[in-house]
């Protein structure tokens, strides 16, 4: 245990439950039912703290089962470290099994795991995390209770490969279903090459969402130093969960919460962090809802501002080439920011939560592996940060500009009167259905220069705002060698996806955003240099569109199906505002202004 300890055993909030003098009856109860499985009156009472294990693995959310077995290291820690560990299961959120969306259920998670964290015995908190929306509502929720917590990822798969070329989880999905629409292979070949990007137990091993949030929880200083990229069943992923379990302890007798771990310096790292890896579009989304449950301001503007002008250091798939086990050999997050320190990009003073500073954990720590992740002035791409475009279509929409394409930007950016700005004719979908129903009618005349825009995807109107926007093009396009077009939608895309699209476009249709203006056949104009997305037609014309929309009630989108649901449409914030329960943001550092909820008999 700490020398320098803060916290004394008679201030642990674990005591107002198991060692109340004031009202003994209750502290009967409090104990008689947490010791019928075995447990003593001398762990409860004696003044060790108590750490919940929040469980988010379950055979429904195979990303994180492997957390089943590494949670029992995370308990050997807990225990050599002197405290007593309480594993609790999580509402599960799996992205690949949730409909309507996983996403829809980060909140519900979030609000839940509030509960738990602030109406239980807990002194601290081991958060479980892994695929992408389990690590954005667990520090969520951590920042809103605000006791001692740590994250550990359950690590990435191992890599997959088919034959012998790898395999990558989503980005081979995309490529697969291109070929498949383009008639090169059969459904059985489709789920072969599929089927073998998931060679073992653990989150997607390209640089999606789940690699990208775990990245940045290391980043944000909440997970201990070179564990993010560990890959699931490597021997390092059990010693990290045990080292894990140690360490929370220790976070409790120093009274190291979240607070004093995400400050505005932290976040700034995330953010350039994020760029430096070529992290996920959803990371905007997700960061800036932890920002906005821990109090600290950030906008997308922010990640322009910190992020745009970082250069691509990891050479890993969607933007690159290589998969987890490559970019963890070659020193995953520590060689990453062992450059961006060097180049002093990043706030090296920001506390991390094992006690030590970002420039202490990670200076020098340089890559032995140039090929993964390369030297700060040797990047794959020198400016690998967000757009944040805005305009008549919409106040805010993200664009991942490091992973358009040559043959891309070859076709839409280098007209020398007018670079990095195209005009197009926009064929409109209603949602996803829509999309696949029409894509291939020839009557939409959907040519190389045409965008395809995606609407009713939004926090709203989906509800949850679905990973719908990167749209293929019609298969007659992709045999001709067109294999993007330009997308823009009020909804997400896939992290695992390599498409040039212009995603959580906020305020969505749904909430009365520019885009539910759009017909097809309207031209729209997009300027990267400017960061701007107009609709080109006339200020009368919009604003007859506009008019008649409010007389048809705004845009319409489908009936609620689920208690949740109906809730969460009436609370929801759009996705530049991290897509948080408006009514949840006010509560900040709950255990500290709250004190300890009020005895329930
Ligand atoms: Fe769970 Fe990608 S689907 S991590
Ligand atoms: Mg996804």
């Amino acid at each position: 245990m700490s020398e320098t300890r803060r916290m004394a055993p008679a201030d642990l909030r674990s005591r107002a439950w198991f060692d109340n003098p004031h009202n003994p009856g209750m502290t009967a109860l409090y104990l008689e039912r947490y010791l019928n499985f075995g447990l003593t009156p001398e762990e409860l009472r004696s003044g060790r703290p108590l750490i919940g294990i929040a469980q988010t693995g379950s055979d429904l959310s195979p990303c994180n089962r492997h957390h089943l077995e590494l949670a029992k290291r995370v308990r050997d820690g807990i225990h050599a470290a002197g405290g007593v560990a309480f594993e609790f299961p999580c509402h599960p959120i799996q992205e690949t099994g949730k409909r309507p969306t996983a996403s829809l259920d980060r909140n519900l998670a979030y609000l839940s795991l509030v509960e738990v964290l602030y109406g239980y015995p807990l002194d601290g908190v081991v958060l479980l995390t892994g695929c992408d929306k389990t690590m954005p509502a667990c520090l969520m929720a951590a920042a809103t209770v605000n006791i001692p917590a740590i994250s550990l990822n359950v690590g990435p798969m191992l890599n997959g490969y088919f034959r012998k070329d790898l395999t990558g989880s989503g980005t081979v999905v995309w490529k697969a279903r291109e070929r498949h629409a383009a008639g090169d292979i059969d459904f059985q070949q489709f789920m072969d090459i599929v089927g073998s990007s998931a060679p073992s137990t653990g989150h997607c091993n390209t640089m999606g969402t789940a690699s990208t949030m775990n990245a940045l929880a290391e980043a944000l200083g909440l997970a201990l130093p070179g564990t993010a990229a560990i890959p699931a069943p490597y021997r390092e992923r059990g010693q990290a969960a045990y080292a894990t379990g140690l360490r929370i302890v220790d976070m409790v007798w120093d009274d190291l919460k979240p607070s004093d771990i995400l400050t505005r310096e932290a976040f700034e790292n995330a953010i350039v962090a994020n760029a430096a890896i070529g992290g996920s579009t959803n990371a905007p989304i997700h960061i800036n809802a932890i920002a906005r449950h821990i109090g600290v301001p950030l906008t997308n503007d922010d990640w322009e501002q910190v992020g745009f002008d970082i250069p691509l250091l990891v050479d890993m798939q969607p933007a690159g080439r290589w998969l987890g086990e490559e970019y963890f050999r070659a020193g995953g997050l520590p060689a990453v920011f062992a450059e961006l320190i060097e180049a002093g990009k990043v706030h090296a003073d920001a506390l991390a939560c094992n006690g030590r500073t970002i420039g202490e954990n990670y200076r020098g720590k340089h890559s032995w592996d140039r090929t993964v992740i390369r030297a700060y002035d040797a990047p794959l791409m020198p400016r690998a940060g967000f757009l944040n475009l805005k305009g008549t279509l919409f106040d805010s929409a993200i664009m991942k500009t490091c992973v358009i394409s040559e043959e891309f930007a070859a076709r839409y950016l280098r007209n020398p009167a007018d670079p990095m700005a195209f005009e197009g004719r926009v064929v409109v979908f209603e949602g996803p259905e829509d999309y696949h129903r029409r894509i291939d009618d020839p009557d939409l005349d959907i040519d190389a220069h045409t965008i395809l825009v995606m609407r009713g995807a939004g926090p709203i109107g989906y509800p949850g705002a679905a990973e719908v926007v990167n749209m293929q093009p019609p298969g007659a396009l992709i045999r001709r060698g067109v294999t993007a077009l330009p997308c823009i939608g009020d909804g997400r895309q896939s992290g695992t996806s390599g498409t040039p699209a212009i995603l959580n476009a906020s305020p969505e249709a749904a909430a009365g955003g520019g885009l539910a203006l759009l017909q097809t056949g309207d031209r729209i104009r997009i300027d990267l240099n400017r960061r701007s997305a107009d609709i080109l037609l006339p200020p009368d014309e919009i604003a007859r569109r506009r008019a008649d929309l409010a007389a048809r009630g705004g845009h319409p989108y489908p009936a609620t199906q689920t208690p949740w649901q109906e809730i969460y449409r009436a609370a929801v914030s759009q996705l530049d505002q991290g897509m948080v329960l408006e009514g949840a943001a006010k509560f900040q550092r709950v255990a500290q202004i709250s004190g300890v909820p009020r005895d329930n008999h």
